[in-house]
């Protein structure tokens, strides 16, 4: 997600020197490191659950490591909440919810939404850096992009608060009780915003799982809630791993349940749910394709693209992972491409230059070179840009395949990293058929001259979000979710609102 554009430094490759970051290019200039300073952000060594406003120690009385994925070193321990501690956190909300939130002004809601978004603007340097140390993803991203659209999303749902009756003219929004939210690491603060923001803003209170990998910002969003003085309940925030979360779906006394992450447990989601009154929206996998005609821009077109794969290492369910581009002008654009991969910088995620981060895990890591051998075991053709990786820590070189058949595996399946998988077609037909034919169904770029191309093909092509001359562009305003199985339900926007509240006349 993306949203920032870095003129190109140099044709040629750079060159990394480990860790130091000390970039060299063989133009015989280096960039200077330009470090964010981790002293701007305080992380303590021990985190509890935040239940009924204050935090408590885990039923569990274990806890588990976070680590900086672009060191490998240990930056805090946090709880592991089990069953128990569910069940602290779940009667907390529905009390919350039945003497306090329900019951408030709506006007008097909006207040506390507006207060949070305020004290994240307040504290956006220390949270950029605290989801860049946890996370890997470059200090640009967080600080560009995370986190002021974190405190968007709840200026945003703040403003609704009180106006509902004007979204739904002629029908009461009513709350549907407890909401239990679980959220994936590629956008730890982000997920939080949008998931609790439309759910106090409906009058719902909250329980919220972050991702065992990056805990953090959702804990010190816990302690921004705490600041801005929200009643005792109405937000908890519980860490753990897939039990943890698991225990929260399977709670009799949750009303509904938010999720984002991997298809696989959205599917046991689903299935966990099926028979109960339990409302639920899911946001999955995606395999986006790109797709750029002959008579696009291409320099722009060639930038999108990198912008929508590359920057973030790929961790973004919409992540353009897929590029069609039209035989005529494939030659071009792959060139265009190599140059420009071969100039993306490679390392330290708070360093202000890096493009590309750490990869999130370990077990993510292993996951995407999984896919670049399948990818030149299937026959495509690799190539990856020279830069030197940092000695420690998890990285992965930004990668593109050529010669790619529509069943290959790596343009089938998300690989969730820097590797883009490249085809071409001739005919819009051709491209319409290639790029639906897929299981997901989440996101698809444009890239054309010709608006009535455009709109012919986005209607066409069948995905949720569809950017059109541009990638990865996000507003709290507007809608974002799947079709088939990249999910269902919608998050931003007006539509964000329906999956909280229930419709009556
Ligand atoms: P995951 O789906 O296991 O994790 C997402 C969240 O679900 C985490 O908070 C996790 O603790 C929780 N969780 C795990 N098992 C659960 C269960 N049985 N019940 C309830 N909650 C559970 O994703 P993972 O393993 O971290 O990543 C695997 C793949 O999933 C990635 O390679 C990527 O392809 C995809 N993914 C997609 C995301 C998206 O934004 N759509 C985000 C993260 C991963
Ligand atoms: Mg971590």
């Amino acid at each position: 997600m993306a949203t920032t554009k870095k003129p190109i430094r140099s044709k040629k490759a750079a060159v990394a020197k480990t860790n130091s970051i000390k970039l060299k290019f063989d133009t015989g200039w280096t960039y200077a490191p330009a470090p964010e300073s981790k002293s701007a952000a305080s992380i303590n060594k021990q985190y509890d659950l935040f239940i009924n406003g204050e935090w408590q120690k885990p039923e569990s009385r274990k806890y588990f490591d976070t680590i900086n994925p672009a060191t490998e070193e240990k930056l805090s321990e946090v709880a592991e909440a089990n069953a128990a501690d569910v069940n602290k956190a779940v009667a907390a909300a529905r009390t919350a919810y039945d003497k306090v939130w329900k019951k408030m002004p709506a006007t008097e809601r909006a207040k506390y939404i507006f207060r949070i978004a305020r004290i994240i603007q307040e504290k956006a340097r220390e949270l950029a850096i605290i989801e860049s140390l946890d996370g890997g993803k470059p200090i640009r991203e967080s600080r560009d992009f995370d986190v002021p659209t974190a405190a968007n999303h709840f200026f945003y749902y703040a403003g609704w608060a009180d106006k509902l009756e004007y979204a739904f003219p002629n029908r009461k929004a009513q709350p549907l009780g407890v909401a239990g939210q679980i959220i994936p690491w590629n956008f730890p603060l982000l997920m939080a915003a949008w998931k609790i923001a439309p759910a106090l803003a409906t009058g719902n209170t909250v329980v919220l799982k972050p991702a065992e990998t990056t805990p953090l910002t959702a804990l010190k969003l816990a302690e921004i809630i705490q600041e801005a003085d929200l009643p005792p309940g109405v937000v908890n925030i519980l860490t753990g791993a897939g039990a943890t979360g698991a225990a929260l779906v399977n709670h009799p006394d949750i009303n509904k349940i938010a999720f984002t992450g991997s298809t696989d447990v959205g599917k046991i989601i689903q299935r966990a749910v099926s028979g109960t009154n339990k409302r639920v929206t899911l946001e999955l996998g995606g395999k986006a394709a790109n797709i750029i005609f002959e008579d696009a821009p291409l320099d722009q077109a060639v930038e999108g693209v990198i912008n929508g794969i590359f920057f973030n290492q790929g961790h973004v369910c919409c992540a353009g992972s897929r590029l069609y581009v039209q035989e005529s002008v494939a030659k071009e654009v792959i060139r265009k491409l190599k140059d420009r991969m071969s100039s993306l910088l490679v390392g330290d995620p708070l360093d202000k230059n890096t493009d590309i981060g750490a990869i999130n895990s370990k077990q993510q890591l292993d996951t995407i070179l999984k896919y670049i051998s399948i990818g030149k075991k299937e026959g495509a053709e690799m190539y990856e840009s020279n830069c030197r990786l940092p000695n420690k820590g998890f990285f992965c070189r930004p990668t593109l395949f050529t010669n790619v058949a529509q069943s290959n595996r790596i343009a089938q399946e998300e690989i969730f990293g820097p590797v883009l998988s490249i085809l071409t077609f001739r005919t819009d037909d051709e491209v319409i058929e290639k790029a639906n034919n897929t299981p997901y169904g989440l996101s698809a770029g444009v890239w054309t001259d010709k608006g009535s191309k455009i709109f012919n093909l986005t209607k066409r092509l069948r995905a949720g979000v569809i950017w059109a001359n541009t990638f990865n562009k996000f507003d709290p305003g507007s809608p974002f979710g799947g079709y088939k199985e990249s999910g269902y339900g919608r998050e931003g926007g007006l539509h964000g609102l329906l999956p909280y509240i229930e419709l009556t006349s």
